[in-house]
């Protein structure tokens, strides 16, 4: 596998565990508790954790990450302390005006992934439920053209879940590759390890295809991924939503002991209860799917780079760093120092107050 052989890494970032819609298949409302990441939780995970090109950052969470304020900001953070780290945030598209967007590109985003269920109003909005696709439709037009004007280096990307039949998806990508979006992700609806039923998704017997049992299994998500709550709590998984299988808390564990931990579970299989109620079918296809993606990227880069040889395409300049932003930017100068406002474990208790 490609991205084991590379390291791959994803951190997934709870900026908000709020959100402004119910969506019909999503389980936010079983959260014990909600809010938003702060700066001292934030700081904390990037002054102890190396993030190198084969890491992503990946604002996604069980919430909606532009509820988060701090967003822009944490996105230009992590490029200045990590400079080769990609970043990537899933959002649902109503939260995405003009000053939003703008704060978006000028943070050096590299994926923009926009999740739309439906492609007309009646099938949206029974969906996404407070939501408006007119005023969804008009954002994801809206970044599409300045996207386009601006020459700026984010990748919008659409995702919708995929109830399987075929003919069904590619009716659904030509409607947003008639308005300018080519990138797609598409997800098979499933139960978050059984938090939801949900007719017509992943099915139980999706968890367990070798017959064997789900809980001798290992995990290609928890492999790859790393799910930190807007609270600093580093969990098995975002689909405990319980939030009770902890691997430790960014305040008050070192890193090192953390990895060490998800290691050593990797190792012995040691998965917590509800992993038997897991339908994800990514646990057993996440690298194949990983390895897809990393070659299609690998094509167009390769493509890219013979059009710019030959003069082709003209060249993409990055976003200038807002000197406000940058300035407060806290750099880290040893161990555990950037974090502005004290003593980091101080801060991330006081949090869970
Ligand atoms: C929980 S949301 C958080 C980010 C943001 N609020 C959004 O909707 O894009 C992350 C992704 O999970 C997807 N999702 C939610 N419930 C799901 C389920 N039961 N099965 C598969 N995907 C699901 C959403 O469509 C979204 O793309
Ligand atoms: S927008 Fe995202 S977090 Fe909010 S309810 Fe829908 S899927 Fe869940």
């Amino acid at each position: 596998m490609l991205s084991k052989l590379l390291g791959i890494r994803i951190f997934d970032l709870e900026a908000s565990s709020r959100c402004n819609v119910r969506c019909r298949f999503c389980p936010r409302d079983l959260l014990p508790e909600t809010g938003l990441m702060t700066q001292p939780v934030y700081s904390r995970f990037l002054s102890q954790v190396t993030l190198g090109a084969t890491d992503t950052l990946s604002f996604v969470g069980i919430g909606e990450p532009l509820l988060n304020p701090l967003l822009p900001s944490f996105l230009l953070q992590a490029k200045v302390w990590h400079p080769q780290v990609r970043t990537w945030v899933t959002t649902n598209g109503t939260l995405l005006d003009e000053a939003r967007l703008t704060a978006l590109l000028e943070s050096r985003l590299d994926t923009l992934d926009v999740s739309v269920n439906g492609t007309d109003a009646a099938s949206y909005e029974s969906v996404v439920r407070g939501a408006s696709f007119e005023r969804t439709l008009a954002n994801i037009d809206r970044t599409v053209r300045v996207i386009e004007e601006t020459h700026s280096p984010t990748r919008l990307q659409i995702n919708f879940v995929f109830d399987g039949d075929r003919a069904t998806e590619e009716r659904i990508k030509g409607y947003w590759q008639s308005r300018g979006v080519n990138r797609f992700r598409v997800q098979p609806l499933h139960s978050r390890a059984g938090a939801i039923a949900i007719p017509g998704g992943c099915t139980e017997d999706d968890r367990n295809p070798d017959g064997a049992d789900a809980a001798a299994m290992r995990c290609e998500v928890f492999e790859l991924f790393t799910f930190l709550t807007w609270q600093g709590d580093v969990l098995y998984c975002c689909n405990d939503l319980a939030r009770r299988a902890r691997l430790g808390n960014i305040g008050r564990d070192a890193w090192a002991g953390i990895e060490e931990r998800k290691r050593e579970i990797a190792r012995k299989g040691t998965w917590p209860a509800f992993c038997r109620r897991c339908t994800s079918p990514q646990r057993h296809s996440l690298f194949a799917y990983v390895d897809r993606q990393l070659l299609s990227e690998l094509g167009g880069t390769l493509r890219g780079g013979a059009a710019t040889l030959l003069g082709r395409k003209r060249r993409r300049a990055l976003p200038a760093l807002p000197e406000a932003t940058s300035a407060a930017v806290p750099r880290p100068t040893g161990r555990g120092a950037a974090v502005a406002t004290g003593d980091p474990a101080a801060v991330c208790a006081a949090e869970e107050d």
